[in-house]
């Protein structure tokens, strides 16, 4: 038996819609497709635009960049300082520093794997003008009050939302709270095209700036859709996704409830029959939704007893060699890793004590969006509670 971290994601419909962009010849790039993917998004969200772009990674780039940006309001300047939670992805974290800002890392919540907002207060400083927040596998920290610090600081907040597409908090989808929000395509995503990313924003000079720099600086489809303006308005990039990818993405968003459904009756079926077991003995314990949230799962998060942290290794090796498949948190403590070093991010040498210890206990396993059959629930059962028996 076999638990890949990614089922095959795709249904005969998402490859029907993306052959027939590609049969079309030289519309395959971002065009008709990629609007109306864009409009139904932002739609669904609750937001007024609505962005495609190649990749999560490229959503928090333009992110940041149309921050710093000459025709921004609220322009955030070279050197300010954008805090970020410690438990990050990589490119949460370096269109920071690729747009000169300074990034000041606060530790995370060991219940929620999100920021951490007592530590976060403490490092405001008089040149913090950005939070980026990334809502971690589904969950979120307390949204009310990260919204109150943002408003009584006048602070610009980026939701990184490329692992909660869904997710609500109280009546509202995370990826809507902030300035921008942004999201992944990428295949284990709540939903996959293979590639892609959205940027979300609520304010129309925000949406021209990521318009022009998705695309080259120019503002061509912008001013009512004049097609044929080639002025180069601003500075830019190339990252524009296809149509073929966003015919995928557009009718895997059309079942993502029902999805988001399924891979939650999953997560309760594996962790009801964990927790009744007779050998569960607290050896693994799950994420905790922050209580207001009504989570989209990505992927299913175990943290491993404390008692058993020197035998983590060995128990995810046995994991992958009895064919399930398993994943950092993230990844880790991102100060930990050798890129940070390389780039002398943590001069202050300050530990991250939550971070951590989600590092060293953490992993998670695939949570598919296909019923989990009885035989694989028993397996998964029994694997993932072997760890005081190796
Ligand atoms: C929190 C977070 N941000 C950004 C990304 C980047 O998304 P992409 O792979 O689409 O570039 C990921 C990717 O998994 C992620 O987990």
């Amino acid at each position: 038996m076999k638990y890949p971290l990614v089922d095959y994601p795709f249904s005969k419909n998402d490859i029907n819609s993306g052959r027939k962009i590609l049969s079309m010849g030289k519309f395959i790039t971002m065009n008709k497709v990629t609007r109306e993917f864009e409009k139904r998004f932002a739609k669904y969200l609750g937001v007024k635009y609505a962005l495609m772009v190649n990749s999560g990674s490229s959503a928090n780039l333009l992110a940041l960049f149309a921050l710093i940006n000459p025709k921004a309001k609220k322009r955030v300047k070279s050197q300010d300082e954008c805090i970020i939670p410690t438990i990050c992805w990589s490119t949460s974290l370096w269109p920071i520093i690729q747009a000169g800002l300074k990034p000041v890392f606060v530790d995370v919540d060991l219940k929620t794997f999100n920021i951490n907002l007592d530590d976060l207060k403490r490092k405001i400083t008089k040149k913090t003008k950005a939070i980026l927040t990334v809502h971690v596998l589904g969950n979120s920290t307390n949204m009310d009050e990260l919204k109150k610090i943002v408003k009584k600081r006048n602070l610009n907040l980026i939701e990184d939302t490329c692992e909660s597409l869904g997710s609500k908090y109280g009546s509202k989808f995370l990826g809507g709270f902030g300035r921008f929000g942004t999201f992944s395509f990428y295949v284990s995503h709540q939903i996959s095209a293979g590639e892609g990313g959205m940027i979300v924003c609520n304010d129309y000079n925000d949406y021209k700036i990521l318009y022009s720099l998705r695309s080259h600086g120019w503002d061509r489809g912008l001013n009512n859709g004049k097609k044929n303006s080639f002025n180069f308005i601003n500075s830019g990039f190339n990252l524009r996704p296809m149509d073929i990818t966003a015919a995928i993405g557009l009718n895997q968003f059309k079942r993502l409830n029902q999805m988001i459904k399924i891979r939650s009756n999953n997560r309760k079926l594996i962790i009801d029959s964990i927790k009744n077991s007779n050998d569960w003995n607290n050896q693994i314990d799950f994420l905790d939704s922050n209580k207001k949230v009504k989570p989209s799962w990505f992927g299913m998060p175990i943290l491993i007893n404390k008692r058993y942290i020197s035998k983590k290794s060995k128990f995810l090796n046995y994991l992958n060699k009895n064919g399930i498949e398993t994943r950092p948190i993230i990844s880790g403590n991102f100060i930990n890793q050798p890129a940070s070093k390389l780039y002398k991010l943590n001069k202050r040498r300050e530990t991250f004590k939550n971070a951590d210890q989600i590092e060293k206990r953490g992993f998670f396993i695939g949570l598919h969006p296909k019923k989990i059959n009885k035989n694989l629930v028993k397996f998964l059962t029994k694997k993932l509670l072997m760890v005081d028996k190796i």
